[in-house]
């Protein structure tokens, strides 16, 4: 089971995205969304938070899951969710996007929520911990907190494109690093080509040599 928190920085769609990657490779996931993240959904995505089950109910009406039987999501306070216990089964946690009030409470240990909580489980207890960092230029204060994580034992992805990859579109860019989080989680996806197939396509076309 893989655990996705989307918290309050622009671009929930990358959690988003990933979840229903994850969902469709038949991949359980509990999920967290903070109040935050509902904000910024409903100013970039157009989607106001409602009824019991709201990420299962955005989930459905994008349409880009095959089942949400594999989905949990839970309220961002509850204390009592499986995740904010040592004991939990998930092997991997994802916060994406990671804003720099969450990275801030996992580079200190300040689990004041259910997203923080399980981001210090996460650290404690040696698993795999992805933080999606979303912010423009970055303070010295968040690249502190970056190396104090990465130095815990976390891994720090940025949602930074490749060029490589040719995105025509702003799908393709957030595939690009909904795919390379899922590379991190050891999941097959086929959301771009690798540099190799890339540079392969790029060669066969234009009759040029691949770079070494
Ligand atoms: C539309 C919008 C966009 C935001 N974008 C960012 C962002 O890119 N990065 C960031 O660190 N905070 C951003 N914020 C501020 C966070 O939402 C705020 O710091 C919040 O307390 C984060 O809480 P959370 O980490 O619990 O989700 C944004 C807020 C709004 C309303």
């Amino acid at each position: 089971m893989i655990a996705v928190a989307i918290t309050g920085a622009s671009g929930p769609i990358l959690g988003i995205r990933l979840i229903e990657e994850l969902l469709n490779s038949g991949k359980p996931v509990y999920a967290v969304v903070s109040d935050a993240a509902w904000s910024v959904i409903a100013h970039e995505l157009s989607y106001r938070k409602a009824g019991p089950a709201p990420l299962a109910a955005l989930l459905s009406k994008r349409g880009r899951t095959s089942s949400l039987k594999l989905l949990k999501e839970f309220d961002s306070h509850d204390f009592f969710s499986p995740l904010a216990s040592g004991s939990s089964p998930f092997e991997a946690m994802a916060v994406a996007p990671c804003s720099m009030k969450t990275l801030s409470a996992a580079a200190s240990g300040y689990a004041d929520s259910l997203i923080t909580r399980a981001c210090d489980v996460a650290l404690k207890e040696k698993r795999k911990l992805i933080l999606v960092p979303r912010e423009t230029p970055l303070s010295a204060i968040h690249l502190e907190n970056m190396l104090k994580l990465s130095r815990a034992g976390a891994v720090i992805l940025p949602p930074v494109l490749g060029f490589y990859s040719r995105p025509g579109t702003i799908d393709d860019m957030v595939d690009f690093v909904t795919g390379k989080i899922l590379n991190l989680l050891g999941v097959k996806h086929r959301l771009f080509k690798s540099w190799e197939e890339q540079a392969s396509a790029t060669a066969a076309k234009t009759g040029k040599r691949k770079a070494p």
